[in-house]
């Protein structure tokens, strides 16, 4: 099938190339021409494990091309999914100025029927506002449907989620919508939840609210661990293999980053809100998600008295481990609440340092992990990378001044640290 995809980032890209690897012919647009260039030269704006491959292998067969030419993009598919970006306002709210403007350029160049999908996390009823503009601006009365089909995609294994779904949500209003769909995620063979539009919609903001509520309701949980010394790990264990609750996402720690949990946990707070319900089970989980920081730094500061002209290292910085992304990384708070009480950080991350660079202007950043040891009062482990596990945690000892370790997602086992000589201060452990 023609599709075309709107938006270059994450979620537009992996998209993209996946749609094309499953066999369709995708163009993908972008108005950033710095992006499209990077892309044509093949190389990847982003980081993401298995796309760069995937990306390759589709442009060389030619599936899937890139261009800023947005009426070419639409006059030559059947399908348009709309992948823009959503970037959340002051107020909390997304900014939806730029699926409206796509909207209107796929209702002014469509040359015949169209299939609108919308791709972009947007607030429930955003499909129907799709609908509207496109019946507004479509001059020529061209005959279209409108579909949601949100993603599920995880920063870091976003290509394995999109060929290997739990489900695909499809949101539609009618058969024709339907068939298109089925067709086009057919070669998945994966389990298809066909709703109305809103109810794909919602199913987007309730999924992602609900894991934010695991994450923060362990994080709760560490904490009362914490004051009657029990260990996190083995409650989340025990509660985790009863089926109806499941294992995944009760990882306690540092709290939940991202560019996805912390904004789409806000956009539904203030959308239900606007229905006209107060949903304070959301409001509580930010809160437990910020008090899981705040409690890091208070153990950190209780740990070595007063934090000025203290060196404290620090390994990781992305929001969670296999990506670049900084957006709303625990890390950063953190190490602001750090730095703001005079300590000194040396920072090390196998992707972020970049990106950490532009937003942590006062951090020292170290090219090997080692180096963050160097004269350290204290390491904190703030994202699991696997690759920390590796670490000769002996030489890294010597190297500190005091042997103090500060994990933060709990990835290093207590009693081998401790058997080295470190003190070790883990969550709710
Ligand atoms: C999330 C959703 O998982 C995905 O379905 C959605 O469409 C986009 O948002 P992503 O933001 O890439 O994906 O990351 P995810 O793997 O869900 O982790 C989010 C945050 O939660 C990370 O900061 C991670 O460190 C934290 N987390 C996750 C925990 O603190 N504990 C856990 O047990 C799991």
């Amino acid at each position: 099938m023609d599709i075309s995809v709107i938006g270059a980032g994450y979620v537009g890209l992996t998209t993209s190339a996946c749609l094309a690897k499953i066999g369709h012919r995708v163009i993908c647009v972008d108005n950033d021409s710095a992006k499209i260039e990077t892309l044509i030269r093949g190389k990847l704006p982003i980081y993401e494990p298995g796309l760069k491959e995937i990306i390759a292998e589709t442009v060389s067969c030619g599936k899937l091309t890139f261009t800023t030419d947005i009426k070419r993009a639409i006059e030559n598919s059947i399908v348009c999914f709309i992948a823009v970006g959503t970037p959340p306002l002051e107020t909390g709210e997304p900014d939806l100025t730029n699926v409206e403007a796509v909207a209107r350029q796929i209702a002014g160049w469509m040359s015949g029927y169209r299939l609108i999908v919308e791709k972009s996390t947007v607030p429930v009823q955003t499909a129907k506002w799709i609908r509207t503009t496109v019946e507004r601006y479509n001059r020529n009365q061209v005959d279209f449907d409108v579909a949601c089909n949100p993603e599920f995609l995880r920063e870091g294994s976003a290509v394995y989620d999109f060929l290997h779904p739990d489900r695909i949500v499809i949101g539609v209003e009618n058969e024709r919508a339907r068939n298109l769909m089925e067709d086009i995620y057919r070669p998945l063979n994966a389990p298809l939840i066909i709703t109305d539009l809103a109810s794909a919609e919602l199913i987007k903001h309730a999924s992602n609210a609900f894991l934010a509520m695991k994450i923060s309701f362990i994080n709760a949980i560490s904490f009362i661990c914490e004051a009657v010394g029990a260990d996190i790990a083995e409650v989340a264990k025990g509660i985790g293999m009863d089926h109806r609750i499941g294992c995944q996402f009760l990882n306690a720690g540092i709290g939940y980053g991202g560019f996805c949990f912390p904004k789409d946990l806000k956009a539904f707070i203030r959308i239900a809100h606007e229905l006209g319900y107060d949903f304070r089970l959301l409001r509580e989980v930010e809160k437990i998600n910020e008090d899981a920081k705040t409690r890091f730094v208070r153990k950190i500061k209780n740990t070595l008295w007063n934090l000025k002209d203290k060196t404290i290292g620090i390994l990781g910085l992305s929001f969670k481990p296999n990506t670049d992304d900084m957006r709303f990384a625990p890390s950063v708070d953190i190490i602001n609440a750090l730095l703001s009480e005079g300590a000194l950080i040396r920072a090390y991350d196998p992707q972020a340092m970049e990106n950490a660079r532009k937003i942590l202007p006062k951090v020292e950043f170290c090219p090997e992990p080692e180096m963050v040891a160097d004269n350290a009062d204290l390491i904190a482990i703030l994202t699991e990378w696997d690759s920390f596990l590796k670490l000769d945690w002996e030489k890294i000892k010597k190297r500190m001044r005091i042997p103090i370790i500060a994990d933060g997602r709990n990835m290093l086992e207590r009693k081998f640290m401790e058997n080295l000589g470190f003190i070790y201060i883990g969550v709710g452990r």
